[in-house]
């Protein structure tokens, strides 16, 4: 049985825990593959709010299997504390996997992000501070520490050695900081290995067994294309491949094993972080995006920098992805509006960009084209149906589909787990499909 990813089509944060939830009530695994504690997750479950960093959103399912792959990396520390206040709050967490293969923050990690990006100063990315692009550096020039080694206490000990060799030299030479005490890194992260042993397994086999078997796979994308670190506004980009080809590099699954890629956006853009955004709105209507949508930081509780639909950002992120449908979230903070803008083409220089510049200079200049439709001025958290949503609201969807040229097959309308509706069957026209 193929797979299906869900993936971010904007800057992240919009919505994939909740339809990731929603998908994941008929299916058997959920599987993480990229990224690590610096996505947050929001799930609304009646009165219960659920924000979960490393652990995939499967969890809250009994039937489900949740799947840590081999492409994330794992502060062992902050996965011990996730599964231990779910375990307060009733939710099994027996069932988690966890990829032997996958990559370890280490505490100097964390110590690394922090003086990097102070010493960066007003160039700084705004990174979550959670120490992921200093485990993967590490993890590309082979020098980093895998969940394997926690089994292993020789091959850890040996290994942090050399690691914090040179990672001591750098945080005292370089950033004039106090060296890591390896015994006391050494001591708990043994302790964290031995509370994990259960859960570490050759995940890859597990993926790959239970398409043999039939099962659903759901694999779930944290951060969003245009963070990505290959395809994303680099250098303000996290440190891995959120886009779908990266469900296959980080889960072991082969490129044949996904077949229904579904991109998550936002019926607004939201970005954390720095780095350029050109449809980032005038501060009263970012002001009123803010409150009307609760847009502050699951992770670290920053505001985040709102704007209007970027149909040109998203058109690319369809093309990276192969999307064959989307689910538009957050509809229903549209309602304030009295007219809806879309950005649908960029200028810099005289010069019109219908397609996402290849050139970051360009796009870090350029001005946004929008275009203004009717807004429907009626609350949406009631609506169930597509016939619900005011002909308005409807349109607006349809300008998205044609924009991004991809069939939006689900809009969401407010947190909770029943606020979305079907729009119903795909429409053909639009494919990101060759041929
Ligand atoms: P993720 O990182 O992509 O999973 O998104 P986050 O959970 O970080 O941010 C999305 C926020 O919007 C969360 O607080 C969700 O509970 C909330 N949310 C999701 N869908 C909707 C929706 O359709 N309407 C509203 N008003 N809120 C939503
Ligand atoms: P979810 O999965 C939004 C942003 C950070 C920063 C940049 C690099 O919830 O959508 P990093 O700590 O990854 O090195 O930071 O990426 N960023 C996110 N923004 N949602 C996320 O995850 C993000 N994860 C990282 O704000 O700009
Ligand atoms: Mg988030």
């Amino acid at each position: 049985m193929p797979g299906t990813a869900l993936v971010g089509i904007q800057w992240g944060d919009e919505g994939k825990g909740k339809v990731t939830d929603l998908l994941a009530a008929s299916t058997d695994y959920v599987v993480r593959y990229q990224g690590g504690n610096n996505a947050g997750h929001t799930i609304v479950v009646g009165s219960e709010k659920y924000a979960l960093h490393l652990v995939p959103t499967g969890i809250l399912y009994p039937h489900c299997i949740p799947v840590i792959g081999a492409g994330v990396v794992v502060d062992p520390q902050v996965l011990i504390e996730e599964l231990d206040a779910l375990e307060n709050r009733g939710i099994d967490t027996t069932r988690l996997l966890l990829s032997g293969n996958a990559h370890l923050i280490m505490p100097y990690h964390l110590e690394l992000d922090r003086v990097q990006e102070r010493r960066l100063g007003r160039n700084r990315l705004g990174t979550t501070k959670r120490g992921i692009g200093p485990a993967y550096a590490d993890k590309a020039a082979r020098i980093g520490l895998r969940v394997q080694d926690l089994l292993d206490p020789k091959i850890f000990s040996a290994k942090l050695e050399v690691a914090l060799k040179e990672k001591n030299l750098l945080l005292t030479r370089v950033y004039g900081r106090l060296p890591l005490d390896k015994r006391a890194v050494e001591d708990s992260y043994l302790e964290y290995g031995k509370r994990l042993t259960a859960n570490i397994t050759d995940t890859s086999a597990v993926v790959q067994r239970a398409l043999d078997d039939g099962k659903e796979i759901l694999f779930e994308g944290a951060q969003a294309a245009l963070l990505d670190l290959d395809h994303g506004t680099y250098p303000f980009v996290t440190s891995s491949n959120p886009v779908a080809g990266g469900a296959c590099t980080g889960s072991g699954a082969g490129p044949r094993d996904v077949t229904r890629i579904v991109g998550i956006a936002k019926a607004y853009c939201t970005r954390v972080g720095s780095g350029p955004f050109p449809s980032e709105a005038d501060p009263a209507d970012a002001d009123i995006l803010v409150e009307a949508g609760g847009e502050y930081g699951t992770t670290t509780g920053r505001k985040r920098r709102c704007g209007w639909f970027d149909a040109v950002a998203a058109r690319y992120a369809a093309r990276l992805n192969t999307l064959t449908e989307m689910v538009v979230t957050k509809l229903d903070v549209l309602s304030c509006f009295e007219a809806v803008k879309i950005c649908s083409a960029y200028e810099h220089a005289g010069e019109r960009f219908e397609e996402f510049p290849p050139n970051q200079t360009v796009f870090n200049k350029a001005s946004p084209v929008y275009e203004s439709l009717p807004g429907w001025g009626k609350p949406l958290g009631q609506a169930r149906q597509a016939s619900d949503l005011p002909k308005e609201a409807r349109a607006f969807l349809e300008r998205l589909e044609e924009l991004v040229r991809t069939p939006a097959t689900w809009a969401s309308v407010g947190p909770e787990r029943d606020q979305i509706l079907e729009l119903g069957a795909p429409h053909r026209k639009y494919s990101q499909h060759r041929g």
